[in-house]
């Protein structure tokens, strides 16, 4: 059978389980002959096969590649990491927006950091920038420091394990934080890609999906430096709920910035001291 046969055999079967059958067939046909040139397995059709069945048992093409671009940089995937989502490129945005002129010095941090995708996306954009990810895990840490060597960033940003801020004494001109936002009885109801493969402590954030936001909008406010601002990514309709809990922690919301689709995706907020909320 040739290419073009091969792909429209496995886009026929992967209709019943992929929103993109073509396309996912085109890239794992060119994954599996990749890993054939560099001596990884020595016969292509075969190797697709196996992949077209990965596809089907609900495991994300970028899973199966172990990559995913964000924000036009290639970040390896762990299992320890969630896969980044192009809506997570709103909190990138408003950072950069917020944080104003290219030349700036800005000290980031990133709560939460998984692949490291927030921070290093900003970084990219700013030369003098530095930054500190930290995520409670361990796994998540290294697959974010080694993201941020091999795509150039590893003298400027650090990544540490840690609970949120907690043990944090210095001070942000950006915080950045996309925490796990998913009501807990949820998570089972989520397409298997997302369920099944990414990992849990990125997804839950509790009974109401809000524990994340209680936790970091608590001590947030004491990390930012004078006249520094968070930005927080969230989820669909949490946006009232999360003011709230930022008010309670003494924050304002300056702004709301939607996603492609129109969905409130992220709040900026800043220290009440001297603004009329
Ligand atoms: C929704 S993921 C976001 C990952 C990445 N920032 C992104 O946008 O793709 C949330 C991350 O928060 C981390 N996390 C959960 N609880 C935490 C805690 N108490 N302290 C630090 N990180 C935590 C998870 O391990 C996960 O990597």
């Amino acid at each position: 059978m040739n290419r073009a046969a091969r792909i429209d055999e496995a886009a026929r079967r992967l209709a019943a389980c992929s929103g993109t059958p073509r396309l996912d067939a085109r890239i794992l046909w060119a994954h599996a002959r990749g890993a054939v040139a560099t001596g990884d397995d020595d016969e292509p059709a075969g190797r697709f096969a196996r992949l077209i069945a990965r596809r089907c048992a609900g495991e994300p093409v970028s899973r199966i590649l172990g990559r995913r671009e964000f924000w036009s940089l290639d970040f390896a995937l762990t299992p320890d990491v969630l896969d980044p989502r192009p809506d997570s490129e709103t909190v990138v945005e408003a950072a950069l927006a917020h944080l104003g002129s290219r030349d700036r010095e800005a000290a980031v941090l990133d709560l939460g950091t998984g692949s490291g995708c927030l921070l290093l996306a900003v970084l990219s954009e700013l030369p003098g920038a530095w930054g500190v990810g930290i995520d409670k895990s361990v796994g998540a840490c290294r697959a974010a420091r080694e993201n941020a060597g091999r795509l150039g960033f590893g003298a400027r940003a650090h990544f540490v394990v840690g609970d949120w801020g907690a043990a944090l004494g210095a001070r942000f001109d950006a915080v950045l934080c996309n925490p796990p936002y998913i009501a807990e009885r949820d998570i089972a109801a989520l397409a298997p890609e997302v369920a099944r493969h990414d990992p849990w402590a990125a997804l839950s954030g509790g009974e109401d999906g809000l524990d994340g936001y209680r936790a970091v909008l608590a001590g947030v406010a004491r990390l930012l430096a004078p006249g520094g601002f968070a930005v927080l990514e969230l989820g669909q309709g949490q946006g009232q709920a999360v003011s709230a809990l930022a008010g309670a922690g003494g924050l304002c919301t300056l702004a709301s910035n939607a996603d492609l689709s129109g969905i409130e995706r992220c709040v900026v907020l800043q220290t009440k001291h001297g603004i009329e909320c």
